[in-house]
């Protein structure tokens, strides 16, 4: 039996979009939770994709046979870096072909949420240029394609939860006049690819430091493959990466962040880590379509 995910996952083109997290308020019932996710819910269309995921405590409180997973927890590396936990229980993660479009679904969702939740994030998000991370580094080239990317982003069909993802969530701000003040070679070499045209550097001219050397990562001779769709945000003053991806196994994410923090085996943290701060963190599973309209369907 198939599981269709929720298309969202891999909608490419939109360049506008809009991250909400929500914390129940206590002795919500699970039917008063699925009222308002049934008011929230919105169908895609060609302007408007919507993906809605669940923390820990939210999706066993709506459905026992969804996937047993721990919250994030905060993760402590090497020189005091910490990456600090932040879960909350409902995610919703908006893309729209417009902000204004976007904006209106944005308030569709949190006005059908406001009886059952508060909006601990409530962020907008954009394409940067040719999909670039605000420090002008283009993010995603090194992205699984086609079938690569399902089966690095999907719950596989023997696992509980086939066709469904893991999803984590993390706020990256960044100190950008710190990074745009090194010549652009050291910028590079913070990356582990070269700026304009995003080249791997070779194995030899890869430092261990480097951000492609931490999360190109194998454990037990398994790729740390996921399916990276962060998003750049921001005003004047406060900017940076709204980290996102999608991913089969959640152990995958913990390998990744525990290499850019220098907390496993290697002890190598994340240059990367001395120009952006990790401000949140959460973990969700997002079910797979027909879990989700099941739910709404029947309650
Ligand atoms: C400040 C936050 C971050 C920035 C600015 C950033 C930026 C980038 C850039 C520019 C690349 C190289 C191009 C590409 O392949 O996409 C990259 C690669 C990658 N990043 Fe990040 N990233 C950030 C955080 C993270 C986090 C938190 C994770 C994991 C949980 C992660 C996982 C990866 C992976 C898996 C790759 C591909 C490595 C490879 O196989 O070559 N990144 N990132």
């Amino acid at each position: 039996m198939s599981h269709p995910e929720q298309p969202g996952i891999f909608r490419q083109g939109f360049r506008h979009f809009h991250v909400l997290e929500y914390r129940l308020h206590d002795g919500v019932t699970r039917g008063a939770l699925l009222n308002a996710l049934r008011a929230a819910h919105l169908a895609d269309s060609d302007t408007l994709a919507v993906v809605v995921a669940f923390g820990p405590a939210c999706a066993q409180h709506l459905d026992d046979s969804t996937p047993v997973f721990p919250p994030f927890h905060a993760i402590h590396g090497r020189d005091g870096f910490v990456m600090p936990a932040t879960q909350h229980d409902v995610l919703f993660w908006l893309q729209g072909a417009d902000s204004d479009v976007l904006f209106d679904a944005v308030r569709h969702v949190h006005a059908a949420m406001v009886p059952v939740a508060d909006a601990a994030v409530d962020i907008p998000c954009f394409t940067y240029h040719d999909s670039r991370d605000l420090t002008g580094f283009i993010d995603g080239s090194a992205n699984p394609q086609g079938r690569a990317a399902r089966n690095a982003a999907l719950i596989a069909a023997d696992q509980p939860g086939a066709g469904g993802s893991y999803v984590f969530t993390q706020r990256w701000d960044h100190d950008l006049a710190a990074f745009q003040a090194l010549p652009v070679r050291e910028q590079e070499m913070i990356i582990g690819r070269t700026k304009p045209d995003s080249v791997e550097f070779d194995a030899a001219d890869m430092p261990q430091t480097a951000h492609v050397a931490r999360t190109d990562l194998k454990v037990d001779g398994e790729a740390m493959k996921i399916w990276r769709r962060s998003m750049p945000f921001g005003t004047a003053r406060e900017h940076g990466l709204w980290f996102l991806a999608f991913s089969c196994r959640l152990g995958r994410f913990d390998a990744l962040l525990r290499s850019m923090a220098g907390a496993d085996e290697a002890g190598v943290r994340d240059r990367l880590t001395d120009f952006s701060t990790p401000a949140t963190g959460a973990y969700w599973y997002a079910p797979p379509a027909r879990q989700l309209a099941d739910w709404l369907a029947g309650g």
